[in-house]
């Protein structure tokens, strides 16, 4: 997504650790119309694959699921991260190892949010080592649902997760793929 990649361009910036800092538009600001520009182009690459729901992992993927959510007309439902008093008993959980923290948490969506019968499309705003999709692919498959793809804002195609994952054959979309960055520059993979 050329718009995008000139938005990452003018307002990203590269941090000590390979960290791109996208908080004026993606993360922490949310750029409203430009989230649902990003909600419309999933959209236009689900059409028609006849997605149920949408599943992403709290926080900073909830904006643009609830975007794609919208544009395709389907529900969207985030995995919580910590246990929560009004969280149901039924759950279906996953762990997932952060490497920015160094800890394996467990993330956790209510059964009654997805089930057999559902084609799931899992979005979130960062791929980076792919432990958070893979733990959201694993809570698709014990709730016996189908997974439509991943579609991604932004993949960090040099630490190899997207790669690994359309290896096993998984649809990932990724709407900016960047090949390498620092504090010069960015460069984006050619699509
Ligand atoms: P992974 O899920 O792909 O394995 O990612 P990893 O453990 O490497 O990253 C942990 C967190 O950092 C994730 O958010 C991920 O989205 C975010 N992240 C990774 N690389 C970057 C980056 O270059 N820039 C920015 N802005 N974020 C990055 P999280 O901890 O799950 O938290 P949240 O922000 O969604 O709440």
């Amino acid at each position: 997504m050329k718009a995008l990649e000139d938005k990452i361009l003018k307002e990203g910036t590269v941090l000590p650790g390979n960290v791109l800092k996208v908080g004026s538009f993606l993360n922490q600001q949310m750029d409203s119309d430009f989230i649902m520009d990003i909600g419309r182009e999933i959209a236009r690459l689900y059409e028609g694959e006849r997605v149920t729901r949408i599943l992403t992992v709290e926080s900073s993927g909830i904006a643009i699921a609830v975007a794609a959510g919208i544009a395709l007309h389907v529900p969207s439902v985030f995995a919580k991260k910590h246990k929560s008093a009004n969280m149901p008993k039924e759950v279906y959980t996953a762990p997932v190892y952060s490497y920015t923290h160094k800890e394996t948490y467990e993330i956790a969506v209510a059964k009654e949010y997805i089930g057999k019968g559902d084609k799931v499309l899992i979005v979130d705003d960062f791929l980076a080592n792919g432990n958070a999709v893979r733990g959201l692919i694993g809570i698709i498959e014990k709730a016996g649902a189908d997974l439509a793809g991943c579609a991604i804002a932004i993949e960090k195609g040099f630490q190899g997760a997207g790669d690994e994952l359309r290896a096993q054959g998984i649809r990932v979309d990724s709407l900016a793929i960047v090949d390498s960055m620092d504090e010069s520059g960015v460069i984006f993979r050619a699509q």
